[in-house]
């Protein structure tokens, strides 16, 4: 057989296919090692040098002549059969979703972000506490009414073991373990034993704050307070301490916001001077030692920011309300 005849019968062929695997095979008949048009190459070198050069030029060609009509019948068929399975390659591919950080976390990760740039170093501390570190250390003794501030979940089968009411605690384990001056935020999970409602959950997401230094004053969180609302709204935010009362500072404050263009006052944090009682709970001279302690809410910020009204919507799973962050 000539290569022109060669040529017309594997057009032919090529025709009525309509099955890629038959059309692999065909592929190998001619193109494969051993096809034949490969072995009209591999027969040359028996001829003449001329009839080489003649005959071995125009295999070549039909070499790569055939290999694209076998590629083209390839694209072809899965074109076809891409259709029957009504997929259409022209249409833009389907976004592949995936998935993103709960807006708590979000909303965490730019506290400590901002506390960071502050210069403040970020750590964090067990759930499961002691009622040593969780109430007695922070001067709540057993029989202090002010215990019942905090609703406590305890341990079944462990004496004195709780799950922490707020991130106080890791104020006593940081201050025992380090000299000051030093200033740390916590954040973490915290809980509570109540009824849940809109702006109460069993459990939710605290920051705790703590400088300690020579001469560390109110007006050092003052400036700190205001810096940290500043950065989160990324406005001017006006602010406003009420006195109030907490076991482990004194004088104690709450810490009221007012957001521009906004009438009222938010409560958002507590805080206050640490208690001396504290201090000495942990080995340091409150004659030589003073410093500044607050605790915030996670999910309250987080409720300010992006106007959402019901605490348990975080705690939901439902994806249509995370989808939106
Ligand atoms: N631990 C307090 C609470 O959960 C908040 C607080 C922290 C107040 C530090 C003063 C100082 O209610």
């Amino acid at each position: 057989m000539n290569l022109k005849e060669l040529k017309e019968e594997v057009k032919q062929a090529l025709e009525d296919i309509s099955d890629p695997k038959y059309l692999e095979s065909l592929r190998i008949k001619y193109l494969g090692r051993k096809g034949e048009v490969t072995q009209i190459l591999r027969s040359l070198s028996k001829k003449s040098l001329a009839e080489r050069k003649k005959v071995g030029k125009e295999a070549n060609q039909l070499k790569q002549e055939l290999n694209h009509l076998f590629n083209k019948k390839l694209e072809e068929l899965k074109m076809a059969s891409d259709q029957q399975v009504g997929l259409d390659i022209t249409q833009p591919g389907a976004r592949v979703k995936i998935g993103h950080l709960h807006p708590l976390t979000q909303v965490e990760n730019q506290i400590r972000k901002i506390f960071q740039d502050l210069n403040f170093s970020v750590l964090e501390g067990p759930e499961v506490e002691s009622s040593h570190n969780n109430f007695d250390a922070l001067n709540i003794p057993a029989d202090h009414p002010a215990r019942d501030m905090w609703d406590t979940f305890w341990l079944k089968d462990f004496d004195n073991l709780l799950l922490r009411t707020h991130t106080s605690p890791m104020q006593v384990r940081y201050m025992r373990e380090n000299k000051p001056p030093f200033q740390i935020i916590v954040p973490g999970r915290v809980f509570r034993y109540e009824a849940t409602d809109a702006s109460h959950e069993i459990n939710f997401y605290q920051f705790e704050g703590l400088m300690v230094g020579d001469d560390v004053s109110l007006a050092n969180f003052k400036y700190i307070v205001g810096e940290f609302f500043k950065r989160f709204f990324n406005k001017e935010v006006k602010i406003r301490f009420r006195p109030s009362y907490f076991p482990f500072t004194e004088p104690s404050v709450e810490v009221d916001i007012q957001i521009p263009g906004k009438k009222d006052w938010l409560e958002v944090m507590g805080a206050g001077l640490v208690h001396p009682n504290v201090l000495k709970a942990v080995g340091y001279n409150p004659k030589h030692y003073q410093g500044f302690a607050f605790g915030g809410g996670v999910d309250r910020l987080a409720m300010l920011k992006y106007g959402i009204d019901d605490v348990r919507l975080f705690y939901s799973g439902d994806v249509r309300f995370v989808q939106q962050f």
